[in-house]
């Protein structure tokens, strides 16, 4: 049985990943950071279907700020796969937690290729590595759609900090002859995205308006484009890097774009409802430096990986709008209580 580590995977695209490569038939091993609240709700369903004497979920306390954590735990697990979705992955949180962001994803990603170089060494055993670009790397773009040979230019300490682990990643493979890969993802959403991104801030809040739990809406930049794709079909192309005779990067992407507004729109359309009665503008959230458009070539990914998206955006917007609206019925009608 295969063995795959995952950082992250209490994440989005950590919860789908786990999913899959379950299905797969590997044993996967998640590392999850400490936390006062019950922290892991989107892999809650796995570790029940999983529990058994030789469960194929086992998670590791650790954290991408400590290095010898990391160690110990490549060490213990010893995996043929690693993939490294751990991140501070808000672009908006980085312009407030500069230093925080950079340690945890930038150097967290630098921990983790030292653990698996010493590893690899102690033990002579490959380890496959997948780090988590993103399209945040190419910020103020140099042209459109964006691909692999797209000069990059980051907006945020976010991708300053995804800059420096893409290309320590590289780095590791020209030095040290390391498996590595990465994965320039572009946007990729989902009904489990966390809910300060905007698609979800927005399939939130249309349904809770619609199901008369709240009025109005904020938000920031309503003329920003983004190249939207669906989660669950990224983590595949994530599993399909590794599988390559030889590491390389990939851009996964739609090469579709639409603005937030256009989000707004169908996604209020979608419940009858029309966005420019519920939607404010609030200039707290609006970026310091904003990236204006995304659109990516996955030419490469469809040439050399087989991938292809599965999810087109209109149908992105329904799961989400969906998904959430069952939700918000569940929140009016069982309103969430209160310990004392
Ligand atoms: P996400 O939902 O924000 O998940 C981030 C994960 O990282 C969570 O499991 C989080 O744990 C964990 N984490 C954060 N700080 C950590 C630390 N100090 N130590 C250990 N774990 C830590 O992000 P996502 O959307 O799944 O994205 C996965 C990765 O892909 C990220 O690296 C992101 O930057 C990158 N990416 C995402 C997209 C996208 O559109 N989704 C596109 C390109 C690249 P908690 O659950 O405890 O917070
Ligand atoms: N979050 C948020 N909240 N964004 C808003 C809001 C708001 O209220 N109003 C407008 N926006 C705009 C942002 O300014 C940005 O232009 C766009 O909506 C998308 O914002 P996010 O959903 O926060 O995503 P992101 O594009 O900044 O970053 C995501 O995608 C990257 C890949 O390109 C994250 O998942 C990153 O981790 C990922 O690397």
């Amino acid at each position: 049985m295969k063995r795959a580590l995952v950082t992250g995977i209490t994440g989005q695209d950590g919860s789908y990943l786990a999913e899959f490569l379950i299905a797969r038939g590997y044993e996967v091993h998640g590392i999850v950071r400490r936390s006062s609240a019950a922290g892991a709700q989107r892999i809650e369903h796995l570790r029940r279907e999983t529990l058994g004497p030789a469960p194929r979920l086992v998670l590791h306390d650790g954290d991408m700020a400590d290095g010898s954590g990391l160690a110990r735990i490549v060490r213990e697990v010893r995996p043929a796969e690693v993939y490294n979705l751990a991140a501070q992955s808000h672009v908006g949180v980085s312009f407030d937690q500069p230093t925080y962001t950079a340690d945890v994803t930038a150097v967290g990603a630098l921990r983790l290729l030292e653990a698996i170089r010493d590893q690899q060494e102690a033990t002579g055993e490959q380890i496959r590595f997948y780090q988590a670009s993103s399209s945040e790397l190419y910020g103020r773009v140099a042209s459109t759609p964006q691909d692999e040979s797209t000069p990059f230019h980051p907006r945020s300490p976010y991708g300053v900090a995804k800059l420096y682990a893409h290309w320590i990643t590289i780095n590791y493979r020209e030095s040290y002859g390391l498996f590595s890969c990465c994965g320039i993802l572009f946007n990729h959403e989902s009904p489990r995205r966390g809910e300060s991104f905007v698609t979800r801030k927005i399939t939130r809040a249309a349904t809770r308006i619609k199901v008369g739990l709240q009025e109005k809406l904020r938000l920031g930049n309503l003329d920003a484009r983004r190249d939207w794709g669906f989660a669950g079909d990224y983590v595949e192309a994530m599993w399909l890097m590794l599988q390559q005779p030889t590491p390389s990067e990939y851009v996964i992407a739609t090469d579709e774009t639409h603005s937030v507004r256009e989000f707004c729109e169908m996604a209020f359309a979608r419940l009858g409802l029309d966005y420019r009665d519920h939607v404010e503008i609030d200039p707290r959230y609006f970026r310091p430096a904003e990236v204006d458009l995304l659109r990516g070539s996955a030419a490469k990914a469809r040439r050399e990986l087989g991938w292809s998206p599965s999810v087109n955006f209109s149908t992105l917007v329904g799961m989400m709008v969906d998904e959430d609206l069952q939700i918000a019925a569940a929140e009016r009608d069982h309103p969430p209580r209160t310990s004392m």
